[in-house]
């Protein structure tokens, strides 16, 4: 009986994950861009490599579309081994930034491509290219050549080239980088769409943060050739585990603290938070602008913590408005600290007097402690 349930239990793991690298490694000669990689990916899922140019990010994704082998370690499809699987036989397909459409084609025998390559009936063909252009709003340009359509357009029909085949993962490698700011919000919109429609999973590399928390189920930050966090959203830009994550996404808090063991907690320029015992020595402490508010009398949580700190300066954004404070040094020392507070904007917040000082007020588990260095 045992045995029967963690087969069951290994089945459904497989199904989950519809790409799996493990220890996956990659070197140029003696320099290594990867260090080993372990990631899954999940059937179905939004999944975005995200790091600064040069970090592994078009590596990773060469390696998975079978353009270049890993150096060590296995890529595994629904759990068996593609290393031997050429480029062609793996059922997924590229996109990539330049697009690669073939110029001398229309829009409909670029999209039928692929399809063509597998020998599909040209009935059929027609009826899925066809189909595929509905899909990406393009039905009235499949006569068109390349050179006649916007970069919008060109992007749609390399993504309609992409989806005709049904690859089981669709692997984009910074498909947006090209369009400008305004174009390319839309095409964000269009390809989450997209992707909730076709229900494919997709694999997408983008170097903009933002980009990646508004379009992504899951995010792996990259970093020097470290996958360093994978994670919603919401965890990355939340729980951050490292100072690298925490500074990458929008504006942070990131002040100095020390662990004193687990009964005295960390100390910081904040005051005293819980430790558990995966905390110590020095750490840093991370907490974002819009996770403060200002004390205003009421009763406090028992997981809410308070400090006093002196207002230097408000600055009107519009929607939010931004409060500079400085706080005392580590344990009370001297030496201060600046602090960002954002909040919703209110008359209240705008009439408060730059010098005075200001109780904040904030949960404990809106704060990360990260390791130092
Ligand atoms: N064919 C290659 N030969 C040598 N070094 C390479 C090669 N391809 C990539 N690299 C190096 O590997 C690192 C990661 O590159 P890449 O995966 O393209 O980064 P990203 O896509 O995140 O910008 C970079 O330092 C890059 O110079
Ligand atoms: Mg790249």
């Amino acid at each position: 009986m045992t045995a029967l349930l963690s087969d069951t239990a290994d089945l459904a793991a497989e199904r989950q994950n519809v790409i799996q690298l493990v220890g996956v490694t990659k070197s140029y000669k003696s320099v290594d861009v990867l260090k080993p990689v372990n990631l899954d990916i999940r059937d179905g899922e939004f999944l975005t490599i995200l790091g600064p140019s040069g970090s592994g990010k078009t590596t990773i994704l060469r390696m998975i579309g079978g353009f270049t082998p890993p150096s060590s370690g296995r890529i595994l499809l629904r759990g068996t081994d593609i290393a031997q699987v050429p480029i062609f036989k793996r059922p997924f397909n590229t996109v990539f930034q330049d697009y690669a459409l073939f110029p001398h084609m229309t829009v409909a025998r670029n999209v039928g491509y692929g399809l063509r390559i597998r020998k599909t009936p040209p009935a059929e063909i027609k009826s899925r290219v066809q189909a595929v252009l509905e899909t990406v709003n393009l039905a009235d340009k499949a006569g068109r050549y390349p050179a006649e359509l916007s970069g919008g357009q060109r992007q749609r029909v390399a993504l309609a080239r992409a989806i005709v085949c049904e690859p089981q993962v669709i692997l984009l490698d910074e498909p947006l980088a090209a369009l400008d700011a305004e174009l390319r919000r839309s095409m964000q919109e269009f390809l989450k769409d997209l992707q909730r429609r076709i229900r494919t999973t997709f694999v997408f590399i983008t170097h903009d943060q933002e980009e990646a928390i508004s379009m992504s189920d899951r995010i792996a930050v990259m970093d020097h050739g470290n996958l360093v966090q994978v994670g919603t959203p919401e965890e990355i830009y939340y729980k951050p585990k490292s100072e690298f994550v925490a500074k990458f996404f929008g504006e942070n808090n990131i002040l100095p603290a020390a662990a004193k063991g687990q009964a005295s907690g960390i100390e910081s320029p904040l005051g005293r938070h819980s430790a558990s015992s995966a905390h110590q020595g020095e750490l840093l402490l991370a907490i974002r602008p819009e996770s403060f508010r200002l004390h205003d009398g009421s009763e406090m949580r028992a997981d809410e913590r308070m400090a006093k700190a002196r207002l230097d300066a408000v600055t009107f954004l519009g929607a939010t408005t931004q409060l500079s404070l400085a706080i005392g040094g580590l344990g009370g020392a001297a030496g201060e600290h600046r602090v960002k507070v954002r909040m919703p904007t209110a008359l209240s917040i705008r009439n408060l007097a730059v010098g005075s000082d200001v109780m904040l007020r904030w949960s404990e588990a809106d704060v990360s402690f990260l390791p130092k260095g």
